[in-house]
């Protein structure tokens, strides 16, 4: 819609507002002149909608005040919160759909207290409504945020079956208090009611480990010469098990019990080395070749960090119980090694009201050393306590005098900072942009942008200890170009996700990026929304529905990405647990060669990814990303470079399917996918 037609729909909205409050002018329920009949939406089951973040009201706002838009008050409506959706089955007699949409000014008000309480005000509240029509969008609102007029939809709706009514998320779901006001459907037949929405029930494809050992996790690994070593053989089987690693270069050892590599190698060099996994069920051999050298992170970091679910929630309890968990549900043994811990965990230059304790000022002690807030008591014990268990550990910063959330940063404190973090034991670094905006101009050029970046570089590289370097500045100034200049070993594409399919969708546009991705050198569009997310002390359930999952899972893998959880690790569901234990489909994302998938096919909601495989084959995604109905799609082997006949494999099965000749297809769900291996027959 044109900006002049929203104009002139907010100027009328507010004639027709109250016109529609007039009890006689459209008796709900009640005949029309015209022998229609109207139903407010708000007579309709509305437990039946679906919110990604709570239940939809009636006839109040998502946090249960009176229906307000611009200063307006509504007296019938819907309050929802992006992503929502509200099914209407009509039996095709229905003729008009009528509502006055936007964001409730009850975030103005949440927003005005988070300033005051933490001197910054959270972004949000900016969503999308659209009116869809048996598939079709009919309507569709502009970008709305809490002081955009409201807009008005008044659809011509005959001949509809299935009415959706759709609220999406635009920059991310936080304060996303939408409304429906004045929502109301005027019908000849049948009366409009609300369906329950097909929600994709959880569904376990990767098959259970069987009890043979089974080595999983990366064939190379990367380490400075002289640095601590620290790699753990991983392997599925039945326990106990025993490790060994033949040809072994000097000064490092493994341990057989644990399986954990340590010690240090002094010279450069590749070192090809046999691992061997043994339990009374079987022996397994495979080659792992260590690379002694200028480069670290030579496949994608797979770990755990604490943002997505705890964010400033955080507390040293719930890091180490990340970690054991990552012991105890097995999913060391698929290959997981990281223990990140993000924003939150120092103190403040200034009190801002914020509820936890003891957390500042001062923010670094006289000798300028970090200090840790309340919720962390002894850092160095933290990161012993994950290397014990053989797992690695991160923590975060970012070069501003603050972090995004106000907590001390490392302004001129860089090389202080990184010895410190040295010294604790980490083993990578997530360094922040945010707070930095305050010392660069509002537009920083590329020489601007990079310098904080690499100021820390050349101070990790001056602490004895390998430190995967995260960069985070959310692609400013496409940073895939420069963030292997600057010295990063993965860099953010893109800004925060959250568990919704238009920010998860975001993995679709990577394409371009690939070919800056390589082993040590990884772009990273964001962090995992799978299992149980928050961003506080309460958790829910991922907003992607099953289907996106497998989506989610497998574009990550494609992409190269770096696999960071963000649910909790000791609350993980059996799906979840499935999602992260294919080996598989992991060995995607963990291959050698480190080529990140290039898309081969973009149409009408179909597309297909392909990612070359150390060992001949190619990795294939064909992903429905269309909204409504499931689609075939058709890969030609002669787009990956094959010919004739090719074995494929299913991998989220682990199932060989069979020798296709010239072109292989498959049915997929809505939002759902079918990763495949092809290999020449
Ligand atoms: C930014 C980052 C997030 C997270 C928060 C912490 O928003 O992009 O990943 O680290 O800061 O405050």
């Amino acid at each position: 819609m044109t900006r002049k037609i929203l104009l002139i729909a907010s100027v009328l909205s507010t004639i027709v507002v109250i016109a529609s409050c007039q009890p006689a002018a459209s008796p709900a329920g009640g005949n029309t002149a015209a022998g229609l009949k109207t139903i407010w939406l708000d007579q309709l089951d509305v437990s039946k909608a679906l919110s990604g973040t709570g239940p939809t009201k009636a006839n109040k706002s998502f946090d249960g005040n009176s229906i307000t838009l611009a200063g307006e008050k509504y007296e019938h409506g819907l309050g929802t919160h992006s992503p929502s959706q509200f099914i209407l089955a009509l039996d095709g007699n229905a003729k008009r759909f009528y509502a006055v949409v936007g964001v409730d000014e009850e975030v103005r008000i949440l927003q005005q207290q988070r300033q005051q309480q933490q001197g910054f005000r959270r972004r949000g509240g900016t969503v999308e409504f659209k009116v869809v029509g048996d598939g079709k969008v009919l309507w569709h609102s502009s970008v709305m945020r809490v002081r955009s007029d409201p807009n008005i939809a008044d659809v011509n709706i005959v001949g509809v079956k299935q009415l959706r009514l759709i609220v999406s998320e635009v920059e991310n779901n936080y304060n996303d208090h939408a409304d429906w006001a004045m929502a109301k459907i005027e019908y000849a037949g049948k009366k409009p009611y609300a369906v329950e929405p097909v929600v994709v029930k959880p569904y376990i494809l990767t098959p259970k480990p069987g009890p043979k050992p089974r080595i999983t996790g990366p064939a190379i690994f990367g380490v400075r010469p002289g640095n601590p070593f620290l790699f753990t053989v991983t392997a599925t089987g039945s326990r106990p098990m025993s490790f060994a690693a033949k040809g072994l270069p000097d000064g490092l050892s493994i341990d057989s019990a644990t399986g954990q590599i340590t010690g240090s190698v002094k010279n450069k060099g590749n070192y090809t080395v046999v691992l061997i996994a043994k339990n009374d069920r079987g022996i397994a051999q495979r080659n792992f070749r260590i690379v002694v050298g200028g480069t670290i992170a030579l496949t994608p970091p797979m770990g755990w960090n604490s943002w997505n679910c705890w964010a400033c929630a955080v507390d040293d309890l719930k890091v180490s119980e990340s970690a054991k968990a990552m012991v105890d549900t097995g999913l060391i043994n698929h290959g997981w090694s990281y223990i990140n811990i993000d924003d939150c965990w120092m103190r403040m230059e200034q009190q801002r009201g914020d509820p936890d304790p003891n957390i500042g000022p001062p923010a670094r002690d006289p000798n300028g050393n970090l200090i840790l807030n309340a919720k962390f008591i002894d850092m160095k014990a933290l990161v012993d306590y994950i290397h014990s268990l053989g797992l690695k550990a991160g923590i975060y910063i970012g070069p501003g005098p603050t972090t995004c959330q106000g907590y001390v940063a490392s302004w001129q404190h860089e090389l202080q900072d990184a010895k410190q973090f040295a010294e604790w034991g980490f083993d990578y670094l997530k360094y922040d942009w945010c707070g930095y905006s305050s010392i660069v101009k509002e537009e920083p050029n590329l020489e601007e942008m990079k310098r904080p970046y690499i100021l820390m570089r050349k101070a990790l590289d001056q602490v004895p200890r390998d430190i995967v370097y995260s960069i985070c500045q959310y692609g400013m100034g496409d940073v895939w170009k420069w963030g292997e200049e600057v010295g990063g070993n993965c860099w953010r594409t893109t800004g925060d996700i959250t568990d919704t399919w238009p920010s998860m969708a975001r993995g679709f546009q990577q394409a371009p990026l690939a070919p800056y991705a390589k082993p040590g050198h990884w772009n990273d569009p964001d962090m995992m929304v799978l299992g149980k997310v928050g961003w506080g002390p309460d958790l829910r359930d991922s907003g992607l529905t099953a289907d996106e999952q497998y989506t989610h899972m497998s574009l990550w893998c494609l992409l190269c990405s770096p696999l960071l959880l963000g649910c909790p690790l000791d609350k993980l569901d059996e799906f979840t647990l499935s999602l992260l234990t294919n080996d598989e489909v992991l060995e995607v994302n963990q291959d050698a060669l480190g080529q990140q998938a290039s898309r081969i096919v973009q149409e009408d909601g179909r597309e297909i990814w392909a990612k070359q495989m150390e060992d001949g084959s190619t990795a294939v995604g064909l992903f429905n990303t269309d909204d409504y109905s499931k689609q075939r799609i058709t890969l030609n082997f002669a787009d990956i470079g094959f010919e004739g006949k090719c074995l494929v494999r299913d991998l989220w099965r682990q199932k060989n399917l069979g020798a296709f000749t010239g072109k292989f297809t498959a049915e997929i769900p809505v939002h759902g996918v079918v990763l495949i291996k092809v290999t020449k027959f």
